[in-house]
């Protein structure tokens, strides 16, 4: 199993390179990734390339059989080249053009700058392509980070209005889409059609989803103008890219995965935000991203921090972390930074080492891990994550809610989440997937917000239920046509046969109301969960009532529904619960579908697992500071301490087992 660091030696005088490579060695790490902001040293003036320090930080690396990812360092291009060509600067949506002076600075649409990108990464690719040490490629770095996933500059406006013609084919098929003949602003020319700046306040809704998808485009095809210099000089290299964590909605991940051979991310679980199903929902959409397993590229390794510094990770969070990555189904891991460097934006932004460059507990944790993964490590790699339920992530759905959110406390993420967290409390393996994705192998599918329905998703949908399948859809689903225009139908659209529901009417709460919610099966109102947000008012068309509103104008009225389709069921949600809400129907739920938890652990303790084959690899990670009783059904070996366990047994506090 790769496992390594993100290394900087243009951080560093040389003479300490080879002490750094030794250090690195004896802990274990096989791989660094390196240059993805050298730039300015790889091309120090335009057309003058200069590899000698890069090849010789290789070289010195390679002594000690450490393998290389080279970062393409296009996410900041070297102050020459924004003072020869100012127009490669990206404008923001209030209009100003950004200065030189930080990173991810660009316009990934200037000719300019692709033209310049093209250079450097052809020049890098053929330098290193026979190099033995290098095994692959990252190229930039975080598409999208710091607000840059779209750009407002004239270039980018001409170039979507060409992605508007080329989508619509007329002037008058953009209008209809559109609906432009509100507020005066039907287009007779395509160079009127201005980009949704901030003074837009609200933009037309179409043009709103069209620019973000325009601008996921964009990112993708500047991507995929390295994928194919890469493909082409480095046959024999794979191709990457890091991710941000799995909350960023910006940009159409599964097409930015599509062009990648894995895709790769960055885990910072900064004490401060992350709880452990927030970390396992991440780790469970960049496996989504592709359907496979992925690399982590940066994973915290030290206290987080540009200007203060965040707390640091406690003894054994950088091992529980690691592992956590890998149950989810990480074949690789990189901790960022090797380092801390002593100046530069991110001074204090910690790696294994601090400062001074001593080994102290961080890097004793890493060296642990090390020998671990030396034993285990390449029996888990290519193991997959099998799962019986599925959650459906739409882009479309998450560009149109941004767009308008239709409530100030709807997210679309943080909705999905709901669901997830409580399928991870329960230890069941989630996938999440594109909604055309072969759905036969799930016992359950949850489409939460699936609220940009076209025709060809409706169909596939309830496909999936007539041979057997169940559904899930709630609040805002099907409401609009893929140009954003709202359905001429009830809601929920082209799924309301699906469900045997209409909407009758809807009610978007207040912040803070709640209505209860009576369960039919379980008319006790004690500890009834509650919804919030939103209340779809449901009229039966064929459906069986679930759950009532306990409260409103609308009390008794239906809430949740199940409808029998086919061979299959559709239940409709009609509100967003409470988690005891969601612990009440995922638990009705999974029982109905008949699927079972991994394993029953405590609260805190997390199961997941990976197959080789026929052979299940059952991790078991406490995270809690306590040490924890497991009850395991059967006979297992600990592939980490060797034991065989078996009834009630211990788990240490942070620690995990690998259970075969
Ligand atoms: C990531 C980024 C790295 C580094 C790290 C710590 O988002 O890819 O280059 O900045 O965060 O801040
Ligand atoms: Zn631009």
């Amino acid at each position: 199993m790769y496992y390594g660091a993100d290394y900087y030696p243009e951080h560093w005088p040389e003479e300490r390179w080879p002490l750094d490579a030794e250090m690195m060695a004896e802990a274990g790490l096989n791989i660094v990734r390196l240059a993805e902001f050298a730039w300015a040293k790889l091309e120090p003036e335009r057309g003058r390339f200069d590899f000698d320090w890069l090849d010789r930080a290789i070289a010195a690396l390679a002594a000690r059989d450490i393998h290389v990812v080279l970062g393409t360092p296009t996410a900041a291009p070297p102050a020459w080249l924004v003072r020869e060509n100012p127009e490669v600067l990206r404008v923001r949506a209030d209009g100003r053009r950004v200065h030189f002076g930080f990173r991810r600075s660009v316009c990934l649409v200037s000719e300019t700058y692709r033209a310049h990108s093209q250079r450097i990464v052809q020049a890098m690719a053929e330098h290193y392509r026979d190099n033995p040490a290098v095994v692959g490629w990252q190229i930039d770095n975080e598409f999208g980070c710091h607000d840059s996933a779209r750009c407002y500059c004239d270039e980018c406006r001409r170039a979507f209005q060409a992605w508007l013609r080329e989508r619509y084919g007329s002037l008058e098929a953009l209008n209809r889409a559109w609906g432009t003949v509100f507020w005066s602003q039907t287009y007779t020319d395509w160079q009127d059609i201005p980009l949704p700046y901030a003074d837009v306040e609200q933009p037309n809704p179409g043009l709103a989803l069209d620019y973000r998808r325009f601008a996921s485009d964009a990112n993708v095809a500047y991507q995929r103008l390295q994928v194919e210099i890469l493909r082409r000089l480095c046959p024999g290299h794979f191709v990457t890219h890091n991710f941000m964590a799995g909350q960023f909605q910006e940009l159409n991940y599964f097409d930015l995965a599509r062009d990648l051979d894995f895709v790769s991310w960055d885990n910072y679980p900064d004490l401060r935000r992350s709880d452990p199903a927030q970390l396992a929902f991440n780790h469970t959409c960049i496996r989504g991203w592709k359907g496979q397993s992925f690399w982590v590229m940066e994973e915290e390794a030290g206290p987080p921090g540009n200007t203060v510094i965040g707390p640091s990770p406690r003894p054994g969070d950088i091992r529980l972390w690691t592992y956590q990555a890998i149950a989810h189904g990480a074949d690789a891991i990189v901790y960022f930074r090797w380092r801390t460097c002593r100046f530069g934006a991110e001074e204090y932004w910690h790696g294994i080492l601090d400062h001074d460059g001593k080994p102290r507990r961080r890097y004793c944790e890493v060296q642990q891990m090390g020998r671990e993964l030396e034993r285990v490590g390449d029996e888990i790699v290519g193991a997959e994550v099998r799962s019986q339920v599925a959650i459906v992530f739409d882009w479309d759905a998450a560009f149109a809610l941004q767009a308008q959110p239709n409530n100030p406390d709807l997210n679309y993420i943080d909705h999905l989440r709901r669901y997830f967290t409580e399928l991870h409390r329960r230890n069941v393996s989630v996938d999440i997937i594109p909604w055309n994705a072969d759905l036969r192998h799930y016992k359950l599918v949850l489409a939460p917000m699936f609220h940009v329905l076209p025709p060809e998703a409706a169909a596939h949908f309830e496909k999936y239920v007539d041979k057997g399948g169940t559904i899930l859809f709630d609040v805002r689903t099907g409401v609009k046509e893929a140009c954003n225009q709202a359905v001429d139908m009830p809601l929920p659209g082209l799924v309301a046969d699906l469900c045997g529901v209409t909407v009758a009417e809807y009610d978007s709460l207040p912040r803070g109301l709640r209505v209860p919610l009576l369960i039919d099966a379980d008319p006790s109102t004690a500890a009834a969960p509650e919804g919030q947000v939103w209340c779809d008012v449901l009229a039966l068309q064929g459906a069986k009532v679930i759950a009532r509103y306990g409260g409103q104008y609308y009390a008794c009225r239906p809430a949740v529904a199940i409808n029998t389709h086919g061979r299959g069921r559709a239940v409709y949600v009609g509100t967003v619960g409470d988690a005891a809400f969601y612990e009440r129907l995922l638990g009705w739920l999974l029982e109905t579908v008949d699927v079972r938890p991994l394993l029953e652990t405590p609260a805190g303790v997390e199961a997941m697992a990976r197959w080789q084959g026929t052979q299940r690899m059952l991790f078991v990670l406490n995270h809690t500071d306590s040490p924890q009783t497991v009850t395991l059904p059967a006979e297992h070996r600990d592939l980490l301490s060797g034991q065989v366990l078996h009834g009630a047994a211990t788990l240490g506090p942070k620690d995990v087992w690998i259970l075969i």
